[in-house]
């Protein structure tokens, strides 16, 4: 396998009982990458996340951290792994920087030098002598993202890490994490808020009832997207069922005074209306937004 492949999975799957909670997860993060993995509540992240960081048996498929199987017992490729997966274990009446200590003595190689480096990464260097007790969830979290960076790991798995942070904060990370990519570091951030992958990821995978129902770059799954055509026509009903008789077309949806077509060109809605007698009286094109796409592959299907 190319070394390239920091993270893979083959088939993932997880079941609870009768708990389907992660049922077909595949996906390839590259070294140097910012990779998304977005979905709704409940969709499988953390279970996922948990069969990744080796803290969860599959109950199918597989998990290979550069280029090495995780099984458990054998996880030595953790090592390079750092991971915030919910708040971070804190002590609380101990300092910012008496925590990342406190995490330090885990791990032979980590100097006092790198309890400095990462407290100045994540932009705690001013709070690093204050009890982690009166920090703020921001920086809390931006604790926790310190003791995850101490050990120097290639890979970063961060579940959710925003959650509780306000849009200050957030943005924070998110500079925070492309700094981090720039420096060669792979981070693999789950989060259910789409406006929070889509500015910082460079893949994203969009995972819904445990599977993998999209996978690319933003401007790829945007690429997918068909383009709607919307015409305002005086009895959209009536317009509709005129272009269900239109090749191409695939699908066709009344909305208020307009009816919506994707599939074919806005020339060709419009010469198939008028050949029927039925002229628009407005007509434009547009691209569903990322937005919409998400809303599309996760919204429930009866
Ligand atoms: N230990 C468990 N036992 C039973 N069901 C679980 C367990 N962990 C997670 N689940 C269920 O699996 C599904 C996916 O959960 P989770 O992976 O936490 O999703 P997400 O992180 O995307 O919110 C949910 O329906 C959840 O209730
Ligand atoms: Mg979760």
């Amino acid at each position: 396998m190319s070394t390239d492949l920091v993270l893979q999975t083959e088939h993932l799957k997880k079941h609870f009982g009768k708990v389907r909670a992660v049922e077909e997860v595949s996906l390839q993060v590259r070294r140097g990458e910012v990779f998304g993995f977005l979905g709704p509540n409940g969709s499988g992240k953390t279970t996922t996340i948990g069969m990744v960081l080796g803290l969860l048996h599959p109950t199918g498929g597989r998990v290979e951290l550069f280029g090495q199987e995780v099984t458990p017992g054998r996880n030595r490729a953790l090592q390079r792994v750092g991971a915030l997966v919910g708040s971070p274990a804190l002590v609380p009446y101990l300092s910012a920087r008496e925590n990342l200590q406190l995490i330090a003595r885990l791990h032979p190689d980590v100097s006092r030098q790198r309890i400095d480096q990462v407290l100045a990464i994540v932009g705690l260097s001013e709070a690093a002598d204050r009890r982690a007790e009166g920090f703020s969830t921001g920086m809390k979290q931006r604790l926790g993202l310190a003791m995850a960076l101490l050990h120097q790991p290639e890979l970063l798995v961060l579940d959710e890490p925003t959650n509780g942070m306000d849009p200050a904060g957030m943005r924070e990370i998110r500079t925070l994490l492309r700094s981090l990519a720039e420096q060669g570091v792979t981070v693999f951030l789950s989060s259910h808020l789409l406006h929070e992958v889509e500015q910082v990821c460079d893949r994203v995978a969009v995972l819904n009832k445990g599977r993998v129902v999209a996978l690319g770059s933003v401007g790829e799954l945007l690429g997918k997207q068909q383009e709607v055509v919307r015409v305002r026509v005086s009895s959209p009903s009536e317009a509709a069922r005129r272009l269900q008789s239109l090749p191409g077309a695939t699908s066709i949806k009344p909305n208020g005074a307009y009816v919506e077509v994707a599939g074919v060109s806005g020339q060709v809605v419009v010469l198939h209306l008028t050949s029927g007698g039925i002229v628009p009286s407005e007509v434009s094109t547009s691209r569903p937004d990322l937005e919409s796409l998400f809303l599309e592959l996760t919204q429930e299907t009866a």
